[in-house]
């Protein structure tokens, strides 16, 4: 007997019929203020977990943490099952905590010649009558790993060719359509912010458009997600310093990750709503026919732009998607990018930056989904001076401001691009895990995708 006990009060323990050693190991422990108990015996192991040591969303908090605490002693303790015990108040708790559980067991094994399977994974049981809500539980945590799995992988094997292959494989498990435009058609689009960018590359850009549109969708008018697809971003001649900068930026194209999981998620759950992505995508590289500075490139809309710093290349992809987007109508776009240093300088690892024109119903239903799911955000202003700083000399708009309030000004060049309602989502901080903490392992963390499905679930399951 494998079981993780959720209490409020230790008379509930007395109750549940667990072995009488147990509960009297149990007794002398409820008074210390740790998370949780842990009883190893021959009868089985018991985790106890006291609820309501937090309220609202940082107890969810919590709960998410200590089931990464117990899965990864479960796993040491070669544990196959465990069951969660709780009552009918506690449904939710039971599922923060078996979140927890299930995120931690993350694992990026391509590379390794021999590695621990999943199977070796302890399995985790919920009352049967919540088996409908966590098998959706499962998708989200399956659609983060899928975003982890993108940005974890180097850019040696993950082209920008290689990542739109990524997302039509995606289409085809969940159930969307993909289609991918190769250089030539980039070329005759005349996605300028792109093409230039790639300039330095050996390697072809990409842009893909997905397309989740089920028969019962109940919107005209879509959303379409946007990701910055930045395979790898050496800052090209503007070159950026190997370590602490560099050296992790695989994860340049976290953005488009974001938005290829959450497609991937939308459409595992079936959910009546109809979604697109766009990913353009290249490496920022300083080849011999790398973009300099200085150079006045021309965007898809026909907006001339003077390269100042080839290091600010996310914009300049995401131009040319946001432009494209305006031919789908959209009822709201979204972008998901990596885009600056700022976002991560003021918020660190702990939240991501918002900005955008979008009406404010729609921005604190984000951001309550955002709270939800502990991927939280705060929204920085769009004020017209960061706005005045990308105004060009000799061009429409430069690609560099002033750097103070870094995260605005790149959001004020976007937000040129766009005539729709919009949110940025600046992810730089937030993307990449340098160390692990909680349920979230080193390295790609896939923040956002789980903000982004609660989003949509809350609005269109069960419509
Ligand atoms: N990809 C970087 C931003 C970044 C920084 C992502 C840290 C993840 C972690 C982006 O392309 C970049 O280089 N931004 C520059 C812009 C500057 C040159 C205006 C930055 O923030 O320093
Ligand atoms: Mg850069
Ligand atoms: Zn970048």
């Amino acid at each position: 007997m494998n079981q993780i006990v959720l209490f409020q009060n230790i008379s509930e323990i007395a109750q549940l019929g667990l072995p009488e050693n147990v509960v009297k190991y149990f007794q002398t422990l409820v008074n210390d203020d740790k998370y949780g108990y842990d009883y190893f015996g021959f009868e089985g192991h018991f985790y106890l977990v006291k609820l309501g040591k937090l309220t609202g969303n940082a107890e969810a908090e919590r709960l998410r943490v200590e089931g990464s605490r117990i899965a990864k002693s479960a796993a040491d303790l070669k544990i196959t099952n465990l069951q969660v015990i709780y009552n009918g108040l506690q449904v939710d708790e039971a599922f923060f905590l078996a979140e927890g559980f299930l995120l931690s067991q993350y694992q990026y094994n391509r590379f390794k010649k021999s590695a621990v399977t999943n199977s070796q994974m302890p399995n985790l049981e919920l009352n049967s009558s919540e088996n409908a809500r966590f098998e959706t539980l499962k998708l989200i945590v399956q659609s983060v790993f899928k975003a982890r799995d993108l940005v974890n992988e180097p850019s040696n094997t993950l082209t920008a060719t290689a990542l739109a292959n990524a997302f039509e494989s995606l289409g085809k498990e969940a159930g969307f359509d993909t289609e991918i435009l190769g250089k030539a058609q980039i070329e005759s689009q005349k996605m300028g912010g792109l093409i230039a960018v790639n300039k330095g590359s050996q390697e072809p850009p990409s842009f893909t458009i997905m397309n989740y549109k089920p028969a019962n969708a109940v919107n005209s008018q879509p959303y379409v997600l946007v990701g910055k697809g930045v395979v790898f971003d050496t800052g090209g001649l503007s070159l950026k310093p190997t370590p602490n900068s560099m050296d992790f930026m695989k994860c340049d194209m976290a953005g488009s990750a974001v938005v290829g999981a959450v497609l991937y998620g939308v459409a595992k759950l079936k959910l009546p709503v109809w979604v697109m992505g766009l990913v353009p995508a290249t490496d920022n590289r300083p080849g011999e026919n790398a973009i300099c500075p200085g150079d006045i490139i021309t965007t898809l809309d026909g907006t001339t732009v003077e390269v100042l710093n080839t290091d600010a290349e996310g914009r300049l992809i995401l131009c040319d998607a946001l432009s494209f987007a305006k031919k789908y109508d959209p009822s709201l776009v979204i972008d998901f990018a990596t885009l600056t240093g700022a976002a991560a300088g003021a918020l660190s690892s702990y939240g991501c930056a918002v900005m955008g024109t979008a009406a404010d119903s729609i921005k604190n239903e984000i951001k309550e989904s955002g709270e939800t799911v502990y991927e939280r955000m705060a929204e920085f202003p769009l004020w017209s001076e960061f706005g005045d700083e990308m105004k060009g000399e000799i061009s429409d708009l430069k690609n560099l401001g002033k750097g103070a309030g870094g995260a605005q000004s790149a959001a004020m060049f976007l937000k040129h691009f766009t005539a729709y309602q919009w949110l940025h989502f600046d992810i730089a901080g937030t993307s990449f895990a340098h160390a692990p903490k909680g349920y979230i392992g080193q390295g790609g963390t896939g923040f956002g995708v789980r903000m982004m499905l609660n989003y949509f679930l809350k609005k269109y399951n069960g419509k």
